[in-house]
Protein backbone atom coordinates (compact mmCIF):
# COMPACT_ATOMS: atom_id res chain seq x y z
CA UNK A 1 0.00 0.00 0.00
CA UNK A 2 1.46 3.28 -0.98
CA UNK A 3 2.24 5.67 2.35
CA UNK A 4 0.60 8.42 0.38
CA UNK A 5 -2.69 6.94 -1.90
CA UNK A 6 -3.73 10.13 -3.19
CA UNK A 7 -0.41 10.60 -4.33
CA UNK A 8 0.64 7.56 -6.68
CA UNK A 9 4.05 7.58 -8.47
CA UNK A 10 4.17 8.43 -11.89
CA UNK A 11 4.36 4.86 -13.06
CA UNK A 12 1.00 5.05 -11.21
CA UNK A 13 -0.61 7.82 -12.77
CA UNK A 14 0.32 6.45 -16.43
CA UNK A 15 -1.27 3.25 -15.57
CA UNK A 16 -4.37 4.84 -14.61
CA UNK A 17 -4.84 7.10 -17.53
CA UNK A 18 -4.19 4.25 -20.08
CA UNK A 19 -6.92 2.75 -18.47
CA UNK A 20 -9.08 5.69 -18.85
CA UNK A 21 -8.29 6.45 -21.85
CA UNK A 22 -8.87 2.75 -22.85
CA UNK A 23 -12.17 3.28 -21.74
CA UNK A 24 -13.21 6.25 -23.14
CA UNK A 25 -11.37 5.43 -26.92
CA UNK A 26 -13.24 1.99 -26.85
CA UNK A 27 -16.69 3.72 -26.03
CA UNK A 28 -16.11 6.34 -29.01
CA UNK A 29 -14.98 4.20 -31.81
CA UNK A 30 -17.84 1.95 -31.21
CA UNK A 31 -20.50 4.75 -31.16
CA UNK A 32 -21.48 4.00 -34.43
CA UNK A 33 -22.41 0.49 -33.36
CA UNK A 34 -24.42 1.29 -30.05
CA UNK A 35 -27.87 1.21 -29.57
CA UNK A 36 -28.99 5.04 -29.75
CA UNK A 37 -30.85 4.15 -26.03
CA UNK A 38 -30.50 1.49 -23.78
CA UNK A 39 -32.29 1.22 -20.36
CA UNK A 40 -32.83 -2.64 -19.87
CA UNK A 41 -32.40 -4.05 -16.93
CA UNK A 42 -30.86 -0.30 -15.62
CA UNK A 43 -33.22 -0.38 -12.30
CA UNK A 44 -30.80 -3.31 -11.01
CA UNK A 45 -28.01 -1.58 -12.10
CA UNK A 46 -28.57 1.74 -10.66
CA UNK A 47 -29.60 0.00 -7.44
CA UNK A 48 -26.20 -1.36 -7.41
CA UNK A 49 -24.65 1.75 -6.67
CA UNK A 50 -26.84 2.60 -3.85
CA UNK A 51 -23.95 2.40 -1.78
CA UNK A 52 -21.67 3.64 1.80
CA UNK A 53 -18.67 5.40 1.18
CA UNK A 54 -15.72 2.55 1.47
CA UNK A 55 -13.24 2.86 3.76
CA UNK A 56 -10.54 1.61 1.55
CA UNK A 57 -10.15 2.11 -1.83
CA UNK A 58 -11.35 -0.60 -4.36
CA UNK A 59 -9.10 -1.03 -7.60
CA UNK A 60 -9.52 1.11 -10.79
CA UNK A 61 -10.21 -1.50 -13.33
CA UNK A 62 -13.31 -2.94 -10.88
CA UNK A 63 -14.81 0.89 -10.91
CA UNK A 64 -13.96 1.72 -14.33
CA UNK A 65 -15.70 -1.33 -15.69
CA UNK A 66 -18.92 -0.29 -13.32
CA UNK A 67 -18.71 2.39 -15.08
CA UNK A 68 -18.39 1.51 -18.28
CA UNK A 69 -21.82 -0.73 -17.49
CA UNK A 70 -23.01 2.32 -16.42
CA UNK A 71 -22.44 4.27 -19.50
CA UNK A 72 -24.06 1.91 -21.89
CA UNK A 73 -27.42 1.79 -19.96
CA UNK A 74 -28.34 5.11 -21.15
CA UNK A 75 -29.50 7.57 -23.76
CA UNK A 76 -26.72 8.00 -26.01
CA UNK A 77 -26.09 11.19 -26.26
CA UNK A 78 -22.82 11.34 -27.62
CA UNK A 79 -23.69 8.95 -30.46
CA UNK A 80 -24.93 9.61 -34.30
CA UNK A 81 -28.64 8.80 -33.29
CA UNK A 82 -29.48 11.30 -30.57
CA UNK A 83 -31.71 13.61 -32.75
CA UNK A 84 -33.78 14.28 -29.26
CA UNK A 85 -34.25 17.42 -26.92
CA UNK A 86 -31.16 19.35 -28.21
CA UNK A 87 -28.43 17.38 -28.88
CA UNK A 88 -24.64 18.54 -29.37
CA UNK A 89 -22.49 15.43 -29.23
CA UNK A 90 -19.11 16.39 -27.12
CA UNK A 91 -15.94 16.88 -28.88
CA UNK A 92 -13.07 14.47 -27.59
CA UNK A 93 -10.64 17.89 -27.66
CA UNK A 94 -13.05 19.57 -25.12
CA UNK A 95 -12.80 17.08 -22.83
CA UNK A 96 -8.96 16.76 -23.03
CA UNK A 97 -9.37 20.34 -22.28
CA UNK A 98 -10.93 19.26 -19.28
CA UNK A 99 -8.35 17.13 -18.38
CA UNK A 100 -5.48 19.52 -18.79
CA UNK A 101 -7.74 22.05 -16.46
CA UNK A 102 -8.91 19.73 -13.62
CA UNK A 103 -4.91 18.30 -13.62
CA UNK A 104 -3.42 21.10 -13.24
CA UNK A 105 -5.89 22.71 -11.40
CA UNK A 106 -5.30 26.54 -11.74
CA UNK A 107 -7.26 29.38 -10.47
CA UNK A 108 -8.90 31.69 -12.99
CA UNK A 109 -11.56 33.52 -11.26
CA UNK A 110 -9.60 36.49 -10.24
CA UNK A 111 -6.76 37.50 -13.44
CA UNK A 112 -4.16 38.01 -10.72
CA UNK A 113 -4.09 34.37 -10.16
CA UNK A 114 -3.04 32.66 -13.11
CA UNK A 115 -2.60 36.38 -15.55
CA UNK A 116 -2.35 34.12 -19.05
CA UNK A 117 -4.80 31.37 -18.29
CA UNK A 118 -7.62 34.12 -17.18
CA UNK A 119 -6.89 35.61 -20.79
CA UNK A 120 -7.45 32.51 -22.57
CA UNK A 121 -10.94 32.31 -21.06
CA UNK A 122 -11.37 36.03 -21.77
CA UNK A 123 -10.11 35.83 -25.19
CA UNK A 124 -12.72 32.67 -25.89
CA UNK A 125 -15.12 34.80 -24.55
CA UNK A 126 -14.40 37.53 -26.63
CA UNK A 127 -14.37 35.14 -29.99
CA UNK A 128 -18.30 34.33 -28.67
CA UNK A 129 -19.03 37.99 -29.01
CA UNK A 130 -17.10 38.67 -32.07
CA UNK A 131 -19.10 35.82 -33.56
CA UNK A 132 -22.28 36.95 -32.08
CA UNK A 133 -21.67 40.66 -34.13
CA UNK A 134 -21.35 42.51 -30.10
CA UNK A 135 -19.27 45.42 -30.27
CA UNK A 136 -16.24 45.96 -28.37
CA UNK A 137 -17.16 46.80 -24.57
CA UNK A 138 -18.76 43.69 -24.71
CA UNK A 139 -18.21 40.89 -21.86
CA UNK A 140 -19.45 37.73 -20.92
CA UNK A 141 -19.27 34.72 -18.43
CA UNK A 142 -18.90 31.53 -19.12
CA UNK A 143 -21.95 29.29 -17.16
CA UNK A 144 -22.80 25.60 -16.72
CA UNK A 145 -25.52 26.31 -19.43
CA UNK A 146 -28.54 28.28 -20.78
CA UNK A 147 -30.27 28.29 -17.67
CA UNK A 148 -27.55 29.73 -15.51
CA UNK A 149 -27.18 32.86 -18.65
CA UNK A 150 -30.36 33.38 -18.42
CA UNK A 151 -30.72 34.12 -14.85
CA UNK A 152 -27.69 35.87 -14.59
CA UNK A 153 -28.85 37.94 -18.13
CA UNK A 154 -32.36 38.41 -15.72
CA UNK A 155 -30.68 39.47 -12.83
CA UNK A 156 -28.40 41.90 -15.43
CA UNK A 157 -31.43 43.60 -16.29
CA UNK A 158 -32.84 44.06 -13.29
CA UNK A 159 -29.92 45.80 -11.97
CA UNK A 160 -29.61 47.66 -14.60
CA UNK A 161 -33.52 49.43 -14.72
CA UNK A 162 -34.96 48.56 -11.33
CA UNK A 163 -34.43 49.20 -7.53
CA UNK A 164 -34.46 47.20 -5.18
CA UNK A 165 -38.10 47.33 -5.13
CA UNK A 166 -39.08 45.91 -8.33
CA UNK A 167 -41.94 43.40 -7.87
CA UNK A 168 -43.86 45.79 -10.21
CA UNK A 169 -40.94 45.24 -12.66
CA UNK A 170 -42.68 43.33 -16.34
CA UNK A 171 -40.47 40.93 -18.30
CA UNK A 172 -42.07 39.75 -22.01
CA UNK A 173 -41.42 36.56 -23.55
CA UNK A 174 -43.36 34.47 -25.89
CA UNK A 175 -45.46 31.36 -24.97
CA UNK A 176 -42.59 29.33 -27.04
CA UNK A 177 -40.22 30.88 -24.63
CA UNK A 178 -37.76 27.57 -22.83
CA UNK A 179 -39.06 27.31 -19.15
CA UNK A 180 -35.66 28.14 -17.57
CA UNK A 181 -36.83 31.98 -18.17
CA UNK A 182 -39.70 31.49 -15.84
CA UNK A 183 -37.70 29.65 -13.35
CA UNK A 184 -34.70 32.40 -13.53
CA UNK A 185 -36.91 34.72 -12.78
CA UNK A 186 -38.52 33.45 -10.36
CA UNK A 187 -34.89 32.80 -8.69
CA UNK A 188 -34.53 36.28 -9.21
CA UNK A 189 -37.25 37.55 -6.89
CA UNK A 190 -39.87 38.66 -9.80
CA UNK A 191 -43.71 37.35 -8.70
CA UNK A 192 -45.28 35.38 -11.18
CA UNK A 193 -47.36 38.40 -12.48
CA UNK A 194 -43.92 39.75 -13.71
CA UNK A 195 -44.35 37.53 -16.59
CA UNK A 196 -46.15 39.06 -19.54
CA UNK A 197 -46.27 35.58 -21.93
CA UNK A 198 -47.14 36.56 -24.85
CA UNK A 199 -49.02 35.10 -27.94
CA UNK A 200 -46.94 33.59 -31.17
CA UNK A 201 -47.65 33.81 -35.27
CA UNK A 202 -48.23 31.08 -36.99
CA UNK A 203 -44.80 30.18 -37.41
CA UNK A 204 -44.28 30.08 -33.57
CA UNK A 205 -42.33 34.11 -33.72
CA UNK A 206 -43.60 36.48 -31.03
CA UNK A 207 -45.76 38.57 -32.56
CA UNK A 208 -44.51 42.52 -31.89
CA UNK A 209 -47.67 44.17 -31.91
CA UNK A 210 -49.00 42.21 -28.75
CA UNK A 211 -45.96 42.84 -26.93
CA UNK A 212 -46.68 47.10 -28.09
CA UNK A 213 -49.77 46.15 -26.57
CA UNK A 214 -48.76 44.55 -23.56
CA UNK A 215 -46.08 47.50 -22.78
CA UNK A 216 -48.08 50.06 -23.26
CA UNK A 217 -51.05 48.73 -21.07
CA UNK A 218 -48.92 47.37 -18.01
CA UNK A 219 -47.81 50.99 -18.45
CA UNK A 220 -51.08 52.26 -18.06
CA UNK A 221 -51.88 49.99 -15.36
CA UNK A 222 -48.73 51.62 -13.28
CA UNK A 223 -46.10 48.13 -13.95
CA UNK A 224 -42.61 48.93 -15.14
CA UNK A 225 -41.72 47.13 -18.11
CA UNK A 226 -38.33 46.90 -18.59
CA UNK A 227 -37.09 43.60 -20.36
CA UNK A 228 -38.28 41.73 -23.54
CA UNK A 229 -36.20 37.75 -23.66
CA UNK A 230 -36.54 36.88 -27.02
CA UNK A 231 -35.76 33.73 -29.21
CA UNK A 232 -32.86 33.02 -31.09
CA UNK A 233 -34.36 29.04 -31.79
CA UNK A 234 -37.21 27.77 -29.61
CA UNK A 235 -36.95 24.56 -27.96
CA UNK A 236 -40.01 23.06 -29.32
CA UNK A 237 -39.41 24.46 -33.45
CA UNK A 238 -36.54 26.40 -33.85
CA UNK A 239 -38.28 29.58 -34.17
CA UNK A 240 -36.65 32.95 -34.38
CA UNK A 241 -38.65 35.76 -33.21
CA UNK A 242 -38.05 38.96 -35.25
CA UNK A 243 -35.40 40.62 -33.34
CA UNK A 244 -35.40 44.26 -35.59
CA UNK A 245 -39.28 45.03 -34.62
CA UNK A 246 -38.84 43.82 -31.15
CA UNK A 247 -35.74 45.74 -30.73
CA UNK A 248 -37.75 48.67 -32.11
CA UNK A 249 -40.32 48.41 -29.80
CA UNK A 250 -38.29 47.92 -26.63
CA UNK A 251 -36.01 50.96 -27.56
CA UNK A 252 -39.19 52.87 -28.32
CA UNK A 253 -40.29 51.99 -24.57
CA UNK A 254 -37.39 51.86 -22.64
CA UNK A 255 -36.53 48.08 -22.59
CA UNK A 256 -33.94 46.22 -22.74
CA UNK A 257 -34.16 43.49 -24.99
CA UNK A 258 -32.12 39.91 -23.92
CA UNK A 259 -31.53 36.76 -26.44
CA UNK A 260 -32.18 33.48 -25.75
CA UNK A 261 -29.72 32.16 -28.52
CA UNK A 262 -28.66 29.12 -26.51
CA UNK A 263 -29.66 26.56 -29.33
CA UNK A 264 -30.11 28.90 -32.25
CA UNK A 265 -26.84 31.39 -32.03
CA UNK A 266 -24.30 29.57 -33.07
CA UNK A 267 -25.86 29.06 -36.63
CA UNK A 268 -24.74 32.78 -37.28
CA UNK A 269 -21.39 31.40 -38.22
CA UNK A 270 -22.48 29.61 -41.32
CA UNK A 271 -22.86 31.03 -44.52
CA UNK A 272 -25.92 33.06 -44.73
CA UNK A 273 -26.08 32.59 -41.10
CA UNK A 274 -26.69 36.27 -39.75
CA UNK A 275 -29.88 36.59 -42.18
CA UNK A 276 -31.55 34.05 -40.04
CA UNK A 277 -31.01 35.91 -36.87
CA UNK A 278 -31.06 39.67 -37.84
CA UNK A 279 -30.67 42.16 -35.18
CA UNK A 280 -29.13 39.96 -32.45
CA UNK A 281 -26.52 42.14 -32.64
CA UNK A 282 -28.34 44.61 -31.45
CA UNK A 283 -29.29 42.95 -28.48
CA UNK A 284 -28.34 43.75 -25.00
CA UNK A 285 -27.07 40.45 -24.34
CA UNK A 286 -27.58 37.12 -25.14
CA UNK A 287 -27.50 33.58 -23.90
CA UNK A 288 -25.62 31.02 -25.72
CA UNK A 289 -24.58 26.96 -25.16
CA UNK A 290 -20.89 25.69 -26.37
CA UNK A 291 -22.66 22.37 -24.95
CA UNK A 292 -25.09 22.74 -27.97
CA UNK A 293 -23.97 24.81 -31.01
CA UNK A 294 -20.64 24.33 -30.45
CA UNK A 295 -21.01 20.56 -30.16
CA UNK A 296 -18.87 20.99 -26.73
CA UNK A 297 -19.76 18.07 -23.62
CA UNK A 298 -22.54 19.10 -21.52
CA UNK A 299 -21.13 21.58 -18.83
CA UNK A 300 -20.86 25.17 -20.69
CA UNK A 301 -23.12 27.83 -21.61
CA UNK A 302 -22.48 31.24 -21.95
CA UNK A 303 -23.81 35.17 -21.23
CA UNK A 304 -23.06 37.83 -23.29
CA UNK A 305 -23.22 41.37 -22.91
CA UNK A 306 -23.41 44.32 -24.74
CA UNK A 307 -22.64 46.95 -22.02
CA UNK A 308 -20.21 45.28 -19.83
CA UNK A 309 -20.35 47.32 -17.34
CA UNK A 310 -24.31 45.98 -16.48
CA UNK A 311 -23.10 42.77 -15.84
CA UNK A 312 -20.29 43.55 -13.55
CA UNK A 313 -22.64 45.80 -12.04
CA UNK A 314 -25.12 42.93 -10.99
CA UNK A 315 -22.48 40.71 -9.64
CA UNK A 316 -20.40 42.90 -7.91
CA UNK A 317 -19.33 41.55 -4.31
CA UNK A 318 -15.92 42.38 -2.15
CA UNK A 319 -14.16 41.30 1.07
CA UNK A 320 -11.37 42.02 2.84
CA UNK A 321 -10.06 38.02 2.44
CA UNK A 322 -9.72 38.76 -1.53
CA UNK A 323 -7.84 42.39 -0.74
CA UNK A 324 -4.52 40.97 -2.42
CA UNK A 325 -6.15 39.84 -6.18
CA UNK A 326 -8.74 42.47 -5.78
CA UNK A 327 -8.43 45.11 -8.50
CA UNK A 328 -5.65 43.27 -10.36
CA UNK A 329 -5.59 43.56 -14.17
CA UNK A 330 -8.91 42.79 -15.94
CA UNK A 331 -12.25 42.26 -14.19
CA UNK A 332 -12.20 38.21 -13.89
CA UNK A 333 -15.12 36.03 -14.02
CA UNK A 334 -15.24 35.99 -10.19
CA UNK A 335 -16.46 40.11 -10.85
CA UNK A 336 -18.57 39.20 -13.36
CA UNK A 337 -20.47 36.13 -12.44
CA UNK A 338 -22.52 34.29 -8.71
CA UNK A 339 -19.18 32.52 -8.98
CA UNK A 340 -15.86 32.45 -7.33
CA UNK A 341 -14.05 29.57 -7.00
CA UNK A 342 -14.91 26.87 -10.35
CA UNK A 343 -12.69 25.21 -12.76
CA UNK A 344 -11.30 26.37 -15.59
CA UNK A 345 -14.03 26.16 -18.12
CA UNK A 346 -12.51 28.68 -20.43
CA UNK A 347 -10.04 26.07 -22.11
CA UNK A 348 -12.99 23.56 -23.12
CA UNK A 349 -14.02 26.00 -25.10
CA UNK A 350 -10.99 27.81 -26.11
CA UNK A 351 -8.71 24.59 -27.15
CA UNK A 352 -11.03 23.10 -29.91
CA UNK A 353 -11.42 26.55 -31.30
CA UNK A 354 -7.60 26.94 -31.59
CA UNK A 355 -7.08 23.20 -32.46
CA UNK A 356 -10.02 22.96 -35.32
CA UNK A 357 -10.46 26.38 -36.40
CA UNK A 358 -13.63 27.90 -36.39
CA UNK A 359 -14.23 26.95 -40.08
CA UNK A 360 -14.55 23.45 -38.73
CA UNK A 361 -17.46 24.35 -36.73
CA UNK A 362 -18.93 26.71 -39.43
CA UNK A 363 -18.94 23.70 -41.60
CA UNK A 364 -20.61 21.30 -39.36
CA UNK A 365 -23.85 23.87 -38.51
CA UNK A 366 -24.23 24.02 -42.45
CA UNK A 367 -24.70 20.60 -42.85
CA UNK A 368 -27.30 20.50 -40.01
CA UNK A 369 -29.62 22.93 -41.14
CA UNK A 370 -28.84 20.93 -44.33
CA UNK A 371 -29.92 18.00 -42.79
CA UNK A 372 -32.88 19.33 -41.09
CA UNK A 373 -34.53 20.49 -44.59
CA UNK A 374 -33.60 17.48 -46.20
CA UNK A 375 -35.81 15.70 -43.27
CA UNK A 376 -38.37 18.30 -43.70
CA UNK A 377 -38.91 17.57 -47.58
CA UNK A 378 -39.38 14.10 -47.46
CA UNK A 379 -41.65 14.34 -44.55
CA UNK A 380 -43.96 17.34 -46.07
CA UNK A 381 -43.96 15.20 -49.05
CA UNK A 382 -45.83 12.35 -47.16
CA UNK A 383 -49.86 12.42 -46.42
CA UNK A 384 -49.38 11.05 -43.16
CA UNK A 385 -47.65 13.79 -41.49
CA UNK A 386 -48.61 17.46 -41.11
CA UNK A 387 -45.20 19.53 -40.96
CA UNK A 388 -45.95 22.37 -37.89
CA UNK A 389 -43.15 24.68 -39.68
CA UNK A 390 -40.71 24.62 -42.06
CA UNK A 391 -37.21 24.40 -40.40
CA UNK A 392 -35.71 27.90 -39.45
CA UNK A 393 -32.81 26.29 -37.90
CA UNK A 394 -32.63 22.52 -37.66
CA UNK A 395 -35.52 20.94 -35.86
CA UNK A 396 -38.51 19.55 -37.50
CA UNK A 397 -41.70 19.80 -35.68
CA UNK A 398 -44.60 17.21 -36.65
CA UNK A 399 -47.56 15.13 -36.12
CA UNK A 400 -49.47 12.40 -37.95
CA UNK A 401 -52.28 13.41 -40.11
CA UNK A 402 -55.38 11.82 -38.44
CA UNK A 403 -58.46 12.98 -36.18
CA UNK A 404 -56.96 14.92 -33.32
CA UNK A 405 -57.89 12.16 -30.80
CA UNK A 406 -56.18 9.54 -33.33
CA UNK A 407 -53.43 11.73 -33.37
CA UNK A 408 -52.69 12.40 -29.93
CA UNK A 409 -53.28 8.50 -29.21
CA UNK A 410 -50.97 7.15 -31.96
CA UNK A 411 -48.08 9.96 -31.81
CA UNK A 412 -47.01 8.24 -28.66
CA UNK A 413 -47.09 5.22 -30.11
CA UNK A 414 -45.40 6.23 -33.09
CA UNK A 415 -42.16 8.02 -30.77
CA UNK A 416 -42.15 4.06 -29.28
CA UNK A 417 -42.29 2.41 -32.25
CA UNK A 418 -38.97 4.67 -33.95
CA UNK A 419 -37.12 4.75 -30.99
CA UNK A 420 -37.43 1.32 -30.48
CA UNK A 421 -35.85 0.08 -33.51
CA UNK A 422 -32.47 1.72 -31.73
CA UNK A 423 -31.14 2.90 -34.59
CA UNK A 424 -31.94 6.63 -33.95
CA UNK A 425 -33.73 8.08 -30.89
CA UNK A 426 -36.59 11.12 -31.31
CA UNK A 427 -38.08 12.87 -28.21
CA UNK A 428 -41.58 14.71 -28.46
CA UNK A 429 -43.49 18.08 -27.17
CA UNK A 430 -46.92 19.87 -27.38
CA UNK A 431 -46.88 22.79 -29.51
CA UNK A 432 -50.33 24.74 -28.73
CA UNK A 433 -51.44 22.13 -26.64
CA UNK A 434 -50.98 19.38 -29.48
CA UNK A 435 -48.73 16.46 -29.39
CA UNK A 436 -45.63 16.48 -31.70
CA UNK A 437 -42.69 14.98 -32.37
CA UNK A 438 -39.80 16.73 -33.52
CA UNK A 439 -36.41 15.99 -35.54
CA UNK A 440 -33.22 18.24 -33.94
CA UNK A 441 -30.25 17.44 -35.74
CA UNK A 442 -27.12 19.22 -34.35
CA UNK A 443 -24.85 16.89 -33.24
CA UNK A 444 -21.32 17.29 -35.20
CA UNK A 445 -21.68 13.32 -35.20
CA UNK A 446 -25.16 12.99 -37.08
CA UNK A 447 -24.65 13.15 -40.91
CA UNK A 448 -26.94 12.56 -43.86
CA UNK A 449 -26.85 8.18 -43.19
CA UNK A 450 -28.92 8.87 -39.79
CA UNK A 451 -31.20 11.49 -40.44
CA UNK A 452 -32.22 8.87 -43.62
CA UNK A 453 -32.63 5.98 -41.03
CA UNK A 454 -34.62 8.60 -38.85
CA UNK A 455 -37.15 9.20 -41.87
CA UNK A 456 -37.37 6.37 -43.14
CA UNK A 457 -38.32 3.99 -39.73
CA UNK A 458 -40.71 7.51 -38.95
CA UNK A 459 -42.03 6.57 -42.77
CA UNK A 460 -42.80 2.67 -42.15
CA UNK A 461 -44.02 3.18 -38.56
CA UNK A 462 -46.75 6.12 -39.61
CA UNK A 463 -47.52 2.98 -42.89
CA UNK A 464 -47.90 0.41 -39.98
CA UNK A 465 -50.11 2.87 -37.63
CA UNK A 466 -52.23 4.68 -40.62
CA UNK A 467 -51.74 1.88 -42.67
C1 LIG B 1 -33.76 27.83 -26.10
C2 LIG B 1 -33.17 27.27 -24.86
N1 LIG B 1 -32.89 28.10 -23.83
C3 LIG B 1 -32.37 27.64 -22.68
C4 LIG B 1 -32.11 26.31 -22.50
C5 LIG B 1 -31.55 25.84 -21.20
O1 LIG B 1 -30.21 25.52 -21.38
P1 LIG B 1 -29.42 24.51 -20.42
O2 LIG B 1 -30.10 23.17 -20.59
O3 LIG B 1 -28.05 24.53 -20.97
O4 LIG B 1 -29.52 25.02 -19.04
C6 LIG B 1 -32.39 25.41 -23.53
C7 LIG B 1 -32.14 23.97 -23.36
O5 LIG B 1 -32.46 23.16 -24.18
C8 LIG B 1 -32.93 25.91 -24.74
O6 LIG B 1 -33.22 25.09 -25.77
Amino acid sequence: MARFPLEPDRERLEEMTRAVVRLVLDHLSSLDAQPAHDLDGVEGLRASFREAVPERGRPLDEILGRLEAAIAKSYNAAGPGYLAYIPGGGVYTSALADFVAAATNRYVGVSAAAPALAQIEETAVGWLCAMMGLPAGSLGILTSGGSLSNFSALVTAREACLDEDFQDGVIYLSEETHHCVAKAARLAGFPGSSLRTLPTDERFRLIPEALEAAIRDDRRRGRRPFLVVANVGTTNTGAVDPLPEILAIARAHGLRVHADAAYGGFFRLTPGGEDLMPGVEECDSITLDPHKGLFLPYGLGALLVRDGGALARAHRGTASYVQDVAGEGSLGSADLSPELSRDFRGLRLWLPLMLHGVAAFREQLGEKLALARWAHERLRGDPRFEILDEPQLSVVAFRLRAPEAEAERLGPELLRRVNARRRVFLSSTRVRGRYALRICVLSFRTHADRVRDAVLALEEEAGALLG
